[in-house]
């Protein structure tokens, strides 16, 4: 287990209060990783090959934005189906070593799966199922930390950053992509308005719990890194785009299964009828974004580089 946060004396220091962001003790990710091993996060498995089409430009930029040389060690943070890893070999070769960790056993085997496939298949690629927020890291084996939304979902993310900053070398980066709010991104957007009118809307939660947009407060992340021990670090919205040569009800068909709709057909026992309806909505509202030559759908991201 990673240590508990220590405050200063509260007696002594009686004004300071421990900030929000940051718990007195290490949390629990059992709802997390039951959610990615047998809930609706294991239909990443199932939408892989859609999800990484319409995530092609975000990996892209996440890459640009690594600072790799050769002979590097890479961790992939939250590896999920190995979109990232499988990018970063095909980019490197084998001249680095690159690490995908998650607590998902469908989506690794997935992710092991297509490994195996690639020819001649990357050997620089190995995976471990572990959580990163709970298992302690070797300390100083990384030169390069990067997550494509694979950080949002600790629930004590101050435990997490501190693990996740002890593997890294001194002079060592950190990269990742989060989502910012549901509202600057239609992809969410959309689903969720149209699952709120179909079935009311969903139990108030308080916006930092783990989930996609548990980073999308700035000032919140900013807290986390700084109490993590990271000094040189940027947090900053960036704005892409989803483009996709998807047909649409198949699109919507993705967007529906993942994120806000399928969370609240979830909560409201929801038919396969509300599913139904819910889906031709998003799929007319999803027409706004064809563009002819496929559908480009604003997203944007919150990136972090440290
Ligand atoms: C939104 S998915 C992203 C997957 C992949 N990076 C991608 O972009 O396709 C989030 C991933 O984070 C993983 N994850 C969640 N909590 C984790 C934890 N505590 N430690 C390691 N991985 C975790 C999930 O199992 C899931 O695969």
């Amino acid at each position: 287990m990673a240590e508990p946060v220590h405050w200063p004396n509260l007696s002594v220091l009686s004004v300071t209060k421990p900030p929000l962001f940051c718990n007195m003790t290490t949390r629990s990710n059992d709802n997390q990783i039951r959610f990615w091993n047998h809930g609706p996060g294991s239909n990443w498995v199932t939408y892989q090959r859609g999800l990484d089409q319409c995530f092609e430009n975000i990996n892209r930029r996440l890459l640009e934005l690594c600072v790799i040389r050769p002979g590097h060690c890479i961790l992939d943070i939250g590896c999920g189906a190995g979109a990232t890893s499988i990018a970063l070999a095909k980019k490197y070769g084998n001249t680095v070593s690159i690490t995908g960790v998650d607590v998902s056993k469908p989506l690794l085997k997935h992710a092991s799966r297509r490994i195996r496939s690639i020819k001649p298949m990357p050997a620089s690629i190995r995976l471990i199922e572990a959580d990163v927020q709970n298992k302690p890291l070797k300390p100083a084996v990384y030169h390069q930390l990067v997550s494509r939304f694979g950080v949002m979902f600790f629930a004590d993310p101050c435990a997490a950053f501190r693990n996740l900053k002890s593997s890294l070398r001194p002079n060592g980066s950190m990269v990742f992509v989060a989502w910012s709010t549901v509202e600057n991104n239609p992809w969410f957007q959309i689903p969720k308005s149209a699952a709120i009118s179909r079935l009311g809307n969903a139990a108030p939660v308080d916006p930092r719990e783990p989930g996609p947009m548990a980073f999308a407060d700035l000032d919140y992340l900013d807290g986390i890194l700084r109490h993590s021990g990271f000094r040189n670090y940027s947090v900053e919205e960036e704005d892409n785009v989803i483009a996709t040569r998807l047909p649409v009800d198949q699109m919507a068909d993705l967007a529906c299964n993942l994120g806000p709709a399928i969370r609240l057909m979830k909560e409201k026992n929801g038919t396969v009828q509300d599913h139904e309806t819910i889906k031709e909505e998003v799929a007319n509202r999803f027409m706004e974004y064809e563009t002819g030559g496929g559908l480009e759908v604003p997203v944007r991201l919150v990136v972090c580089r440290a």
